[in-house]
């Protein structure tokens, strides 16, 4: 499956396949087949590399491999610093293409450092998470955290192909695999009704790891962040609807601590909380909104309530830092209906009511908690 992506000048393809078959020749549509530059980290290179260099040298490319190191930890201008080197003694010029072979975070990293050696090379991402499938090696964005906060310095840079290889998940653990239900549900959330209720009768096959079901939900979501992406290339408005969620969901995460919650786990529970606190403010179309995102997230294996013991203070201060506040205001993006996102502004006051529409496992919770796949 070929889906098309136009953004800030630049035009390419995603492409939803099996396995990596057909990525050299695809490739070769864009530029002569000659040097090029895989980098992968030390756990997605042992699984898949090998395969992807296969590829790569039957259709004629010569390939070279460099890594970056594995985690979220290492999303850092260090890391950029001795890939850019890396890439230099390598003596890549402007036409050698650099394949970012793995999750999200190999991904940013190495988009950014195609973005900016020689003020720009030829990006691959070739993404091996699920999250990395549906949404990160999708729009340009690339870049390292700081000390100052994530995702901090960055650039955009469109790559010139995407390849996402649906095989590659099999060897991706169940806990990752659900950090990417959490934004494909945001994506289903904003495409709409027919999205909705296909990803919800998807949900058994999508936890079983049906590959049909995956290559259906991938494809999907890949189109609803591309047609965003065309319409608001560089965020300067309508782009902002993706982050969906992610006000709470950045806040859990923070309180909770990284790696307690996953980042996907937290967005759903965002989601769900900006949606419960929508109900209350009346700008819901459907009141049994909340509820059925509930009930897909817990049939998808996402947690449904925040973990018993999360400090409510906490969240509201994190959620004071979201870098989307601006005087006073707080700008939330509110799923109005499936498929209608709208962008309000709520005052700093409101943060409070926000945060206590986080579903959690208190008594008085008028929605039934489900167990979750949260794990202390
Ligand atoms: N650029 C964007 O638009 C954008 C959007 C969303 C998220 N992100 C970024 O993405 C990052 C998160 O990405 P992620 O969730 O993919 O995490 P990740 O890249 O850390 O991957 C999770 C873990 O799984 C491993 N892994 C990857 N593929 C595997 C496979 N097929 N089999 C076995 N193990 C595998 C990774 O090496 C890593 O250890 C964050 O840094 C986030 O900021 C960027
Ligand atoms: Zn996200």
């Amino acid at each position: 499956m070929r889906i098309p992506v136009v953004a800030a000048g630049a035009a390419y393809d995603v492409v939803v396949a099996e396995a990596f078959g057909g990525l050299g020749a695809t490739l070769a549509e864009r530029r002569e087949p000659g040097r090029c530059v895989v980098v992968t980290n030390p756990v997605v290179g042992p699984l898949h590399a090998a395969a992807l260099l296969a590829e790569l040298r039957g259709a004629r490319w010569l390939p070279e491999v460099l890594e970056v190191p594995d985690g979220e930890a290492n999303k850092t201008l260090a890391s950029w610093q001795a890939l850019v080197e890396g890439l230099l003694v390598a003596r890549v010029d402007r036409q050698t293409p650099i394949l970012a072979l793995g999750g999200g975070v190999t991904g940013d990293l190495v988009g950014f450092a195609a973005a900016s050696v020689l003020r720009g090379v030829p990006l691959v991402q070739v993404p091996t998470t699920l999250l990395a499938m549906v949404d990160s090696s999708v729009g340009g964005k690339t870049g390292v955290n700081t000390p100052h906060g994530k995702n901090l310095v960055g650039a955009f840079h469109q790559p010139e192909l995407v390849w996402a290889a649906l095989d590659t998940l099999r060897t991706l653990p169940d806990a990752e695999l659900r950090c990417g239900f959490g934004e494909v549900v945001k994506h289903v959330v904003i495409r709409g009704e027919q999205a909705l209720a296909a990803c919800e009768a998807l949900a058994p096959a999508l936890l079983a790891r049906d590959a049909d079901a995956l290559a259906h939900v991938v494809a999907d979501s890949v189109r609803t962040k591309a047609e965003i992406v065309a319409e608001d290339p560089l965020e300067a408005g309508r782009r902002a609807i993706l982050n969906l969620g992610h006000t709470l969901g950045h806040a859990i995460e923070a309180v909770c601590g990284y790696g307690v919650i996953r980042h996907g786990e937290a967005v759903a529970l965002g989601l769900l909380g900006v949606t419960r606190y929508a109900a209350g403010r009346g700008w819901l179309v459907e009141p049994g909104f909340p509820a059925r995102l509930q009930a897909l997230c817990g049939a998808l294996g996402l947690p449904t309530h925040v973990p018993p013991g999360v400090d409510t203070a906490a969240l509201v201060a994190a959620v004071g830092f979201d870098k989307k506040r601006t005087r006073g205001m707080l700008r939330l993006v509110v799923p109005s209906a499936p498929g209608r996102i709208d962008l309000r502004s709520i005052a700093a006051e409101e943060v409070p009511a926000l945060v206590e529409a986080l579903p959690s496992l208190a008594a008085s919770d008028p929605v039934a908690p489900r167990a979750s796949s949260w794990s202390p």
